[in-house]
């Protein structure tokens, strides 16, 4: 009793602990190798650092921008991932020699593609770091050759490869966000291959128009004349804080072509502005780590184009934390027509001072104005009011996940409405798709995409095919955007809210929404599995009566031989982490004097007379109810004549299933007598048993000692007559009061605990901790290598715990691992 109740207190406070900073909880989590949810992947082991990717239009060409060479990917397969043709460059043995001469990681000195882009119809420019002196190249898209001169890169690709950069093109044009310099500290946004009356154009660097920054992105509006970059830099307005960091969104003109004494081959059109991510006097979220574009819906103004970005904060109070704010072209567009600070170009400090105004900065076209013009422009580059977010709050803040990339995408219902789906990646690899509703964003899943932590990465969404493209060290990952025939009933189906998916009532099948699809059932706003699914009747409604839908949701039911005074344990599989499990006996109440329920969902209570009969465990999520297990707990007729083998089976693969962290099926053991019961490792480790829970309960019945539940079943398992013998009973009292004692102390430690978490300090474990990030630095790296070259090899824990998943590969070898009778 006393282990077990230690095990409750550990239960409890991990679940407390979590409830405290778990706020936005995904729906569903696909481990990697998950047959739900299959990952496409291409890497060979002669292309590594595979992080800088470039869709075609049409969605059916992949570029990728590697180590020492460009690739070309046919992604217009469905199940495959191919190399079309593959381009290297790398640097001489010659550059490489100088380069780790000057002191430079042999490692770092190859040359790491970082600018990928199209310039006309048949040729891309490309740049690479190139041992630490970048150069630059034409490339023909369809041969995947390139020009015999390379040009000079210097203000075009960063030197480092850890530098982050940002280039775009547009009409022939190159736009560049990087670093100019060797050291790294001369930062430029820049205009190269400008050509006629054209001239390149980059910033003046006397006054200190970036701040030490570091890019993010790039984007063009089309109608607006105007390039946006995105960065974080250091905030000298604010010279009161020791090195604060702000995000910026700067602006300049692509009419832009200097000025014609003063800014000669300088931009005259520069001006920047604070990017506010904040939820009223909270400390901001002040770092940009990506942002993504979502043009405006069909028909809309371009002003309506908003900028969904992800931040994280300087501060260690909001360490391992990270937010999500929107921005509208609009009101940048104010932010830049407003006023400008002054800075005092003797002390170099910012003010506010109201001074006569000789041009407006940010104006495009300035190019004939006047010196004095052009000087006041030159010296008013900051904008006095900042970007604040849409509607003045957080879109979305994580407590538990730094997010480093997102892409954004509208998507339309199966009732025309638009949603706004936002992809977003983990630093450790795991993908959410979250849909922004009225009352706040849903996860609705969660899949991993890689495992060891990657340093650079980068994340691509093609719209046209529905698919998902991350950039890794180690190679290019593909997940379709949905897998709506995961939900295989309508009430799953339903209550993803996936706007992708609908159930069709005719096919009985949830499928992707399309033009071409009919009418679908779908509720992305509320949910609401009964208003949705009412043609269809609810599995839960036959309870213990006939059972007259033998659908795929409708579980079997388990025999359970027990010994009386045995404490039984009955597993309830959750429907998906959003769901919470109840437990229901006919004709009876459960009693919290015999029963204590546990916090993964179980239900535990000591074999009695009277607590044999039958169990139902129920999980509810969003209103809806539905049987996950049944179970028959009976008294053991005779010591000889139970059926041991059958339970040894099931407790071996008890321990097989909460060992294998990316196992595809649930726990399915159940009865099992004390001793081996708290000898399980998923008690020893609640902490994992209770954050990976998997919901695929479609694999739940297979195993060996399952019965049926056929006719009626109380007349087949006619509940035992409730005749206990005293001594028994004061057994129980005595137990029930050593729990309720133990509660009490409980009580005291969470309220001690929750009160702890409402401070918001910042946890000390406050990431969760994962497998990968458990490993010593020898295996992360010997982990690293083997990736991708093992598809189907076991993994040093037991499963297929490193490597990427190709082509479906693993899991089909591991589907059946952990359920299958052996
Ligand atoms: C979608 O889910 C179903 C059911 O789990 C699975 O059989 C199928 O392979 C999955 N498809 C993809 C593309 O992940
Ligand atoms: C694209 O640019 C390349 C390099 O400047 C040039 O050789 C090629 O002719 C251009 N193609 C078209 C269709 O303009
Ligand atoms: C600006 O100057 C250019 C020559 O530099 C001239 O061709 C053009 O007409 C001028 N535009 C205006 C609006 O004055
Ligand atoms: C290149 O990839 C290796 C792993 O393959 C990684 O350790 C290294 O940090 C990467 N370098 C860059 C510049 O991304």
């Amino acid at each position: 009793m006393d282990s077990h109740c230690l095990l409750h207190l550990i239960v409890t406070l991990l679940a407390v602990i979590n409830s405290c900073l778990t706020r936005l909880t995904p729906r569903v989590s696909f481990p990697m190798g998950s047959p739900g949810r299959r990952l496409t992947c291409f890497s060979s082991h002669d292309v590594s650092n595979t992080t800088t990717l470039l869709l075609s239009q049409d969605g059916e060409r992949l570029y990728v921008g590697a180590r020492d060479a460009v690739l070309a990917l046919d992604v217009s397969h469905k199940d495959t991932v191919l190399l079309r043709s593959k381009l290297d460059w790398s640097p001489s043995e010659k550059d490489l020699e100088e380069c780790s001469m000057k002191g430079k990681e042999m490692a770092d000195c190859p040359n790491f593609i970082r600018v990928l882009q199209f310039l006309n119809s048949t040729h891309m420019y490309a740049c690479g770091t190139f041992a630490f002196s970048p150069r630059c190249t034409y490339i023909n898209s369809e041969t995947l050759t390139m020009s015999f001169n390379t040009d000079e890169g210097r203000g075009r690709c960063p030197y480092d490869p850890y530098q982050r950069n940002t280039a775009i093109i547009v009409g022939g044009e190159l736009y560049t966000g990087t670093v100019a310099d060797y050291r790294g500290n001369r930062p430029v946004i820049a205009r190269h291959l400008s050509e006629g009356s054209r001239v390149d154009l980059k910033l003046d660097d006397t006054l200190g128009w970036l701040e030490d920054p570091t890019f993010v992105s790039s984007s063009f509006i089309p109608y607006d004349d105007k390039i946006y970059f995105f960065f974080s830099e250091v905030g000298r307005e604010y010279n009161f804080i020791d090195k604060f960091i702000v995000s910026r969104v700067s602006q300049i003109c692509m009419s832009d072509i200097g000025g014609q004494r003063t800014l000669q081959r300088r931009w005259t059109t520069f001006a920047k502005a604070q990017l506010l991510c904040q939820a009223g006097s909270e400390l901001p979220y002040n770092v940009i780590q990506d942002i993504d574009m979502l043009p405006p819906a069909e028909g809309a103004s371009a002003d309506d184009t908003l900028f969904y970005g992800i931040f994280t904060s300087q501060w260690a109070a909001n360490s391992g934390r990270s937010a999500v704010c929107s921005f509208s072209l609009s009101e940048i567009k104010s932010v830049f027509a407003g006023n400008y600070k002054v800075l005092n170009r003797d002390t170099l400090q910012w003010s506010t001072r109201v001074q006569d105004k000789v041009a407006n900065p940010g104006e495009c076209g300035l190019h004939n104005a006047s010196d004095n013009a052009l000087r006041f422009v030159k010296e008013n580059f900051l904008a006095e009011d900042s970007v604040r977010p849409v509607g003045r709050h957080l879109t979305m803040v994580s407590t538990e996940r730094v997010y480093s990339h997102l892409a954004v995408q509208r998507v339309q219902a199966a009732n025309k409405k638009l949603y706004i789906v936002l992809f977003l990646l983990t630093d450790a690899g795991h993908l959410h798709k979250a849909v922004l509703l009225q009352g706040g964003p849903h996860i609705i899943e969660e899949v991993q995409v890689f495992k060891a932590p990657q340093p650079i990465r980068s994340l691509k969404l093609s719209t046209p095919k529905r698919m998902m493209y991350v950039g890794t060290s180690v190679g290019v990952v593909r997940i379709p955007t949905a897998n709506c025939s995961y939900y295989w009933t309508c009430a799953q189906c339903i209550l993803s809210r996936d706007p992708f998916c609908g159930w069709d009532p005719v096919s009985r099948a949830c499928v992707e929404v399309s033009d071409t699809q009919p009418a679908l059932s779908q509720d992305i706003d509320g949910g609401n599995v009964d208003e949705s699914c009412n043609s269809i009747s609810l599995p839960h409604r036959s309870k213990f009566g006939p059972n007259k839908l033998p659908t795929a949701s409708c579980p079997a039911g388990e025999l359970v031989s027990v010994s009386l005074n045995e404490v039984v344990r009955l597993h309830c599989p959750a429907a998906s982490q959003l769901s919470q499990q109840l437990w229901e006996r006919p004709n009876s109440r459960l009693s919290s004097d015999l029963y204590l329920h546990l916090k993964d969902g179980s239900l535990s209570f000591v074999a009695t007379p009277a607590t044999l009969g039958h169990y139902l465990c129920l999980s509810t999520e969003n209103g809806y109810r539905q049987t996950m297990a049944i179970y028959h707990v009976k008294q053991k007729s005779s010591p000889m004549a139970q059926t041991p083998t059958s339970y040894t089976q099931l407790h071996t693969q008890s321990q097989l299933t909460t060992q294998a962290v990316a196992r595809p099926g649930l726990h399915t053991s159940v009865g099992e007598v004390p001793k081996t019961t708290e000898s399980r490792p998923a008690e020893t480790k609640p902490s994992l048993s209770t954050r990976n829970i998997q919901v695929t309960t479609r694999q739940h019945g297979r195993n060996g000692t399952l019965w049926k539940e056929s006719g009626n079943t109380e007349a087949e398992f006619p509940l035992l007559s409730a005749r206990c013998p005293s001594y028994l009973k004061e057994l129980v009292v005595v137990s029930v009061l050593l729990v309720l004692c133990l509660s009490l102390l409980i009580t005291i430690t969470l309220y001690v605990l929750r009160q702890h978490c409402r401070r918001r300090t910042a946890p000390a474990t406050g990431t969760p901790s994962r497998n990968s990030d458990r490993r010593t630095p020898e295996e992360q790296k010997a982990l690293r290598e083997n990736e991708f070259v093992k598809h189907n090899g076991q993994g040093p824990l037991g499963g297929h715990a490193s490597g990427l998943v190709c082509n479906g590969n693993f899991s089909d070898s591991t589907q059946n691992l952990p359920n299958t009778p052996f």
